[in-house]
């Protein structure tokens, strides 16, 4: 099968053919229609979970995908991330243990908006919930992935939103979502502007302020019901076909890139 791949940790992404994987006991193989392309799979390639997970070469990367199971036919959607590490969703095929959080793909869905779904907008939708009753709210990086959906899903909670792109000027805000700090004392210069504060980055002292997003079935469907009702929308900057693929990484408009296989 064709894949996007990484050679070695660090190394330029490029079009490989490989075999195609072969489900284990409780894992599903499915062929994918759509995958999405998010940070995490980046810093899976530079090596930010080299000592903590095995990994397999040449290292596909993705985390989200859409497609059907092999036999069955099934439409389904989700997160496959699963170990060794380099088994990901920029490929034709990909297996992924039945326990992950995976949903059923509606037949009335782009397949390339349920891939763009899963990862920024469960963290989205986690982090707007963690706002409780915060009145205003401020997104550092509004116009990326997860900002862009969780811009939306705050409004339509009726909380005022304060967008924050490059360049703009904090005010104070109830809360503040920082979705782009890399280091402490950049996140603490932020969350100056509002008593509740969360990054993604994991980069405050507090652990209270780390958000770490929860894949769950429940969320991916609630995700799909929001957007057949119309109350949520995808932004996808980016339509790639894989095999031209390999400069995923190089960025984007606002919004998601999305792999067509
Ligand atoms: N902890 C978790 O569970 C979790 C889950 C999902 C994501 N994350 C992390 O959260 C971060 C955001 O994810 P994402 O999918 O939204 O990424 P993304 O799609 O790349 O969006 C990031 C956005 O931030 C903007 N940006 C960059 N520097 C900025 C600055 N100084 N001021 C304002 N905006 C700036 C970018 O704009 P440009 O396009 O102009 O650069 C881009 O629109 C990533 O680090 C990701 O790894 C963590």
């Amino acid at each position: 099968m064709w894949a996007i791949a990484a050679a070695d940790f660090g190394a330029e992404l490029e079009l490989v053919e490989v075999p195609e994987p072969v489900a284990g006991p409780n894992e599903l193989k499915v062929r994918l229609f759509a995958a999405s392309v998010n940070p995490f799979d980046r810093k899976v390639v530079n090596g930010m979970l080299r000592s903590s997970a095995p990994h397999q070469f040449p290292l596909v990367p993705g985390t989200d995908g859409a497609g059907e199971v092999a036999g069955s036919g099934e439409r389904i959607f989700g997160t496959f991330f699963h170990r060794p590490v380099g088994g990901g969703t920029y490929a034709e095929y990909v297996t992924v243990p039945a326990g992950n959080a995976l949903a059923p793909l509606p037949d009335d869905m782009d397949p390339a908006v349920a891939a763009a779904l899963p990862t920024a907008g469960m963290t989205a939708l986690q982090l707007v919930e963690s706002l409780g009753a915060a009145e205003s709210v401020l997104i550092v990086g509004a116009s990326g992935g997860v900002g862009s959906f969780a811009v939306q899903i705050a409004r339509a909670a009726g909380k005022r939103v304060i967008p924050i792109g490059r360049g703009d000027t904090l005010v104070e805000a109830d809360a503040l979502i920082d979705l782009v700090s890399a280091d402490r004392s950049s996140f603490e210069a932020n969350a100056r502007y509002a008593p509740l504060a969360f990054n993604t980055n994991y980069v405050s002292a507090d652990q209270a302020q780390n958000f770490g997003m929860k894949g769950s079935r429940e969320t991916l469907v609630r995700l799909a019901s929001m957007v057949q009702a119309g109350d949520l929308e995808v932004p996808i900057a980016r339509r790639v076909p894989l095999r031209e693929a390999a400069d995923v990484f190089a960025g984007h408009g606002p919004g998601k890139t999305v792999i067509i296989m």
